[in-house]
């Protein structure tokens, strides 16, 4: 079946994937990621840093490992759709001039539009702090207690042109505690985005990973 998601390459320990990682705040995925990265032979390695926001704290994690790290921020005095479309030309410019293969969208809080998923399907990552398809949107942790779920977790999906909607390739449980509040939760989940997102970038780049 045609599902239109081209999955990037199978790499080599000698030929790795190249990974841009987008985020908008304290990065912390991001720092595992490298760290993962910087621990062992990877067939896979991060060219590129972006954030939308110029005071992204995570933007220090690509200077410390010494990656190429650019702001993209949105432009001003524009209308919303030509600021987008700006915006993500401009993104996708800097994708393919660092030769990147696959998009990793880490604590990125902007929608992607169809234009530049229809560029990359089955190129990007995106994990999301919930079991998805339960408690999509930016607001997940928040979610899952006032529902009063008992658990919850993270999932990593590769990105399609809906609201965190695209095809499941793992997910991990976390208990939700009596006693969480969303700090305790987001914390906790967190740990394990930490783990489960290497892991899944491992699989997808030796090719293990099919649709
Ligand atoms: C993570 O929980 C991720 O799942 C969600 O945003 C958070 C990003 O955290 N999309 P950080 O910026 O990597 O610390």
């Amino acid at each position: 079946m045609d599902t239109g998601f081209i999955l990037p390459r199978a790499a080599s320990v000698s030929d790795p994937l190249r990974l841009a990682v987008l985020i908008s705040g304290s990065g912390s995925g991001l720092k595992s990621l490298l760290r993962h990265q910087s621990a062992g032979s990877r067939m896979h390695t991060t060219v590129l840093v972006i954030s939308d926001r110029e005071n992204a704290g995570g933007l220090q994690h690509g200077i410390d490992a010494g990656v190429k790290t650019v702001t993209v921020s949105l432009p001003k005095n524009i209308a919303p759709i030509e600021q987008r479309a700006i915006h993500e030309r401009e993104i996708h410019g800097l994708l393919n001039a660092h030769e990147v293969e696959l998009v990793i969208l880490s604590g990125y809080m902007r929608i992607l539009t169809p234009w530049l998923v229809g560029k990359w399907k089955g190129r990007i990552l995106n994990i999301h702090p919930s079991l998805l398809p339960d408690f999509p949107g930016a607001h997940a942790h928040r979610d899952v207690l006032s529902a009063g779920a008992e658990v919850t977790g993270c999932t990593v999906h590769l990105v399609d042109e809906g609201v965190d909607t695209g095809p499941i390739l793992a997910q991990r449980i976390v208990q939700v505690r009596s006693d969480d509040d969303e700090e305790s939760l987001q914390e906790r989940v967190k740990k394990v985005e930490h783990s489960l997102y290497p892991e899944i970038i491992d699989l997808i780049s030796s090719g293990e990973v099919s649709l």
